[in-house]
């Protein structure tokens, strides 16, 4: 098998863990006979420096080649001044939208060893398993803007085809779980809300009767998955909410950078990125926790490239590294990012070995 993958690292400790994902990538292909061909884009910050363009249309025609992308973080203090024209953010919404990933999957499974370095009591983390399916191409985030020195707003829009498409890939994803859906809105304020929850109510009475399917409001919800994480499977939210809520989630599971992501259109296509960003303030040291970018090449394997055996050894491989405190600080080891990301690899051919043994 063969394919291209797009490495985009962007900023601040963005290089240090897509570092650690090409040599998983390289790893694996090796190991597996593949044919990953990597080449390297820039986006955010980085291209703001190179060509004043935080998506230059070199990165995004190299992306539209590609079967799969992999992103590190954008942004950072040197291009976060208030009256700057361009942002390293306009890189990463641009190429969501250009790219038509409209559908972003985080999933959230805490690891049991890491459960003193959640705030939460470990009794609260027992059982939490959930996949959070964020809205990325609408909505707040791309409504029309008007900014000026005494009044600015953010139009939220939309259509009843940008929440259906959406809402399918969650049902889907539900059934193929433990089939139940939540749908995360303020319908008791806003209209766009109110659209959401009835054309989910629709779609799941017509095409998944199967799931079980409730709706809560996005206050309500915020507290819930601190209060009763469990309850959840999966969660199928706008794209502001999806965002809130997703760092919220992250404190389950110990550390922002322990979370993946897969932001998904309508193919086999995909964009894979942690949900951290560029951590300014760790970037450079070598200390940043690369097992978020890492479990995004696991689900590169699985969603763009259809290998769910090696996603789910990679997912294996990071899972047993936390198991044997071979992790980052933030996790409470002692590794660098290139030594947390060697131990995953080594892992995996650890895997690979006892495999040949069993043959
Ligand atoms: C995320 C990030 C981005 C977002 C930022 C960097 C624009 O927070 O992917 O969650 O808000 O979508
Ligand atoms: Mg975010």
């Amino acid at each position: 098998m063969n394919a291209k993958i797009v490495l985009l690292p962007g900023d601040g400790i963005g290089p240090e863990v897509t570092a650690e994902a090409a040599l998983l990538i390289t790893a694996m292909a090796e190991a597996h006979n593949l044919d990953l061909d990597i080449k390297t884009g820039l986006i955010g910050g980085a291209a703001i420096d190179a060509c004043a363009n935080p998506l230059p249309d070199e990165t995004l025609a190299d992306c539209r080649d590609a079967d799969a992308i992999i992103l590190g973080a954008v942004g950072g203090p040197k291009w976060s001044d208030p009256d700057a024209k361009v942002r390293p953010e306009q890189g990463l919404l641009k190429i969501r939208k250009e790219l038509g990933l409209f559908a972003n999957l985080r999933p959230v499974r805490p690891h049991p060893k890491l459960a003193d370095a959640s705030p939460l009591k470990p009794e609260y983390l027992e059982g939490v398993d959930m996949m959070v399916v964020r809205e990325l191409t609408g909505g707040s985030y791309f409504g029309e803007k008007q900014e000026g020195d005494d009044f600015a707003s953010d139009s939220c829009t939309y259509s009843r085809e940008e929440i259906e498409r959406v809402v399918m890939r969650a049902g889907e994803t539900a059934r193929q779980r433990r089939g139940k859906l939540t749908m995360i809105d303020k319908a008791n304020v806003m209209a766009t809300s109110r659209l959401w929850r009835k054309v989910t109510g629709e779609l799941m009475a017509e095409h998944f009767p199967d799931v079980q399917y409730d709706e809560l409001l996005v206050d309500a919800a915020s507290m819930f998955l601190i209060s009763s994480p469990a309850q959840f499977d999966v969660i199928v939210t706008d794209n502001m909410f999806g965002d809130i809520l997703t760092d919220e989630a992250s404190t389950l599971v110990g550390s922002l950078g322990m979370l993946p992501s897969a932001s998904l259109g309508t193919g086999n296509f995909g964009l894979y990125e942690p949900i951290h960003g560029s951590a300014p303030d760790i970037a450079g040291k070598g200390i940043a926790n690369p097992f978020g970018t890492l479990a995004s090449v696991a689900m590169m394997f699985d969603y763009s490239l259809g290998m769910k055996d090696l996603a789910q050894s990679i997912d294996q491989a990071i899972h047993d590294c936390i198991s044997s405190g071979e992790c980052t600080a933030d996790l409470g080891g002692t590794l660098s990012t290139a030594e947390a990301g060697a131990a995953v690899r080594k892992k995996l051919a650890e895997f690979s070995l006892s495999q040949d043994a069993n043959v």
